[in-house]
């Protein structure tokens, strides 16, 4: 599964965004990665706790809570507080896949423990990809190789299950937020279901409103949550 996101951040939101990362501190980016991927893993990152994170990590959650497409895409339970990279000419994320559990900093969560399983990985573009060249987001699937470059304020989800890399960055800096959903529905399959069946929905009481059959298909949509998630 892979799904655009358009325009989940306005151009104010981007840039504004992009003055805060400006005046951030940047770290390593292998602080956040698993054993087996920081050898692959040749970035930078916003330390997690800073305050540019925080409070561009609240304003991007906020948007995602508002986003119908993202909802419908996602059925998020949890959504992991948003990181910020950059890849200056030169660096690279080789392949790897990303660790199945995550563990939000306990600085985030007043010492509570709290676990992110991660469903779908998020890539939000906050560069303008005239601005640089290579940086893009290559994602294998069982459907073959999907080469993802989007422009700023957009984002993409994709499985998490799946091997992803992205490719040198050859000319600017491409900085990006990056992040991980749990959803209340585990298995991919019937989350893509769920994805179709509510477009299929919104889609028809568009054109004819509330018939009977929009009724009973709505109810269909809820049974089948009721049935595969997990709240
Ligand atoms: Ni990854």
């Amino acid at each position: 599964m892979l799904v655009e996101i358009p325009n989940l951040l306005t151009k104010e939101e981007v840039a504004h965004c992009r003055d805060l990362l400006g005046a951030s501190d940047w770290v390593d980016g292998k602080v956040t990665a698993g054993a087996k991927s920081a050898g692959a893993k040749h970035n930078l990152q916003v330390p997690e706790s800073s305050p540019a994170a925080l409070t561009l990590g609240d304003l991007i959650l906020s948007k995602l809570g508002r986003n119908e497409r993202f909802t419908s895409a996602s059925l998020a339970l949890r959504v992991f507080p948003p990181l910020f990279n950059r890849y200056d000419s030169g660096m690279k994320f080789d392949t790897h896949i990303d660790n199945a559990i995550r563990f939000v900093p306990q600085a985030l969560t007043g010492g509570a423990s709290i676990r992110v399983r991660t469903d779908m990985s998020a890539t939000l573009f906050l560069t303008d990809p005239a601005d640089y060249d290579g940086g893009e987001l290559v994602v294998l699937d069982t459907f073959g190789e999907h080469r993802v470059k989007l422009a700023a304020g957009h984002m993409v989800l994709y499985s998490a299950s799946s091997r992803h890399h992205v490719t040198p960055t050859t000319r600017g800096s491409r900085w990006s937020s990056f992040f991980w959903i749990q959803s209340m529905v585990r298995d991919e399959a019937a989350r893509v279901m769920l994805f179709e069946l509510d477009a299929a929905v919104q889609g028809l009481r568009k054109q004819y409103g509330d018939t009977s059959e929009v009724v009973s298909l709505t109810g269909l949509y809820h049974n089948l949550m009721r049935r595969w998630s997990e709240a």
